[in-house]
């Protein structure tokens, strides 16, 4: 069960024009697959995908039979992700999108990584019978949920949907609904949230990203706008200033405790290979649960702070007990739908 048709997101409150603006860039942005899509359109649906930051470090280039995406280091995020491992989760996740749009449009993907190389990920496409999958259909619907959810458990039928749709080679994925266990995780999350808001840079990084108001969105299509997570829209001087002086490790703890406890569940991701190809592959499967979730009618977010600092990653991974890094922590349940984040227009992203 999906809500809502593609383009109809929630509209925004704020400044006429900036709102108008912001309205017009959603509709653009997530506007479903025409039928005899072109290259440009099936990279349009891959810049969908789920991303760190929402900084889009990707260009595209296309050729008749083959798209391949490569990492823009342009836009790293050196605090949050020292190692790229975010990015080249990123990266994973609009493969994943651009083989399930090709795949409705008559085209098989075969994804592979240069991982001995700068990480590009090749997807080979080849004639095929077109299959509108549901997680097709989900995927100009999908949105990271960053708001409280309603405590409903997900039924055992779906929970198992979801962790078949999140198969992929080479990644394990970790199903929590346990309450206790979630508490568990939520500890990790409080100790990683608390180190990461106590550090300026952190902080520093974190508000270039932010998008304060619909304008400034719309302006940028990138960054986290503040709206999307429930916060207050400002004029962004205002917002850059004020924001590192009112964003309190206390607020958002608290603030992650009743979005954890409100949540059905926790997934963790882990890849058996440390690095690139390990990273790209954790993205892929992310992006099919997120898909399946949606297409469910289920949201989820990412609560990633325990695989973010390194000394609690090493804590969470022993807790865990795989002897692996764990990828990524998501938090799935119920809840209304947010309004959506932007994407910069396909010309832009093209090498
Ligand atoms: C590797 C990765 C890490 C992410 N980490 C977080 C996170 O810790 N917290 C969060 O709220 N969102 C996180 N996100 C979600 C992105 O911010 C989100 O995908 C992006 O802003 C685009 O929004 P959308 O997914 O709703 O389209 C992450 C996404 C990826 C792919």
């Amino acid at each position: 069960m999906v809500s809502g048709a593609a383009g109809l997101a929630l509209p925004v409150a704020g400044c006429g024009a900036g709102r108008d603006r912001w309205n017009e860039a959603v509709a653009e942005t997530w506007a479903a697959l025409s039928a005899g899509a072109s290259l440009g359109e099936l990279v349009r649906y891959a810049t969908l995908a789920a991303n760190s930051h929402n900084t889009q470090p990707w260009r595209f280039s296309a050729t008749e039979n083959a798209v391949t995406i490569m990492p823009d280091l342009s836009r790293r995020t050196p605090v949050v992700d020292p190692d790229d491992h975010h990015l080249f989760v990123s990266l994973g996740c609009a493969a994943e999108n651009l083989s399930i749009a090709a795949e409705a449009r008559g085209r098989r993907a075969t994804v592979t990584v240069d991982a001995a190389g700068d990480g590009r990920v090749a997807i080979a496409l080849e004639p095929a019978p077109a299959a509108e999958t549901p997680l097709f259909v989900a995927i100009p619907e999908r949105q990271c949920t960053r708001s409280d959810y309603d405590g409903r458990a997900v039924p055992a039928d779906d929970l198992a949907k979801l962790e078949e749709a999140a198969r992929v080679d080479g990644v394990d994925v970790v199903m929590i609904a346990d309450p206790a266990r979630m508490v568990a995780v939520l500890d990790y999350v409080v100790a990683g949230n608390t180190r990461q808001v106590e550090d300026p840079a952190f902080v520093a990084e974190l508000t270039e990203w932010l998008r304060f108001n619909a304008g400034q969105a719309a302006e940028t299509r990138d960054g986290l706008y503040t709206a999307a997570s429930g916060n207050p829209t400002t004029p962004a001087w205002l917002g850059r200033l004020v924001f590192p002086w009112v964003f309190s490790a206390g607020s958002e703890n608290d603030r992650y405790r009743r979005q954890i406890r409100s949540s059905s569940g926790i997934a963790v991701f882990v890849a058996r290979a440390e690095g690139k190809a390990g990273w790209v592959a954790a993205g892929r499967s992310y992006q099919r649960f997120a898909l399946q979730a949606t297409a469910l009618g289920i949201r989820n977010a990412f609560v990633n702070q325990p695989v973010e600092v390194p000394a609690v990653r090493a804590e969470f991974a022993a807790w865990l007990g795989l002897g692996r890094r764990p990828d990524l922590v998501v938090r799935f349940g119920y809840a209304p739908p947010m309004p959506k984040s932007l994407r910069r227009p396909v010309a832009d992203v093209m090498a």
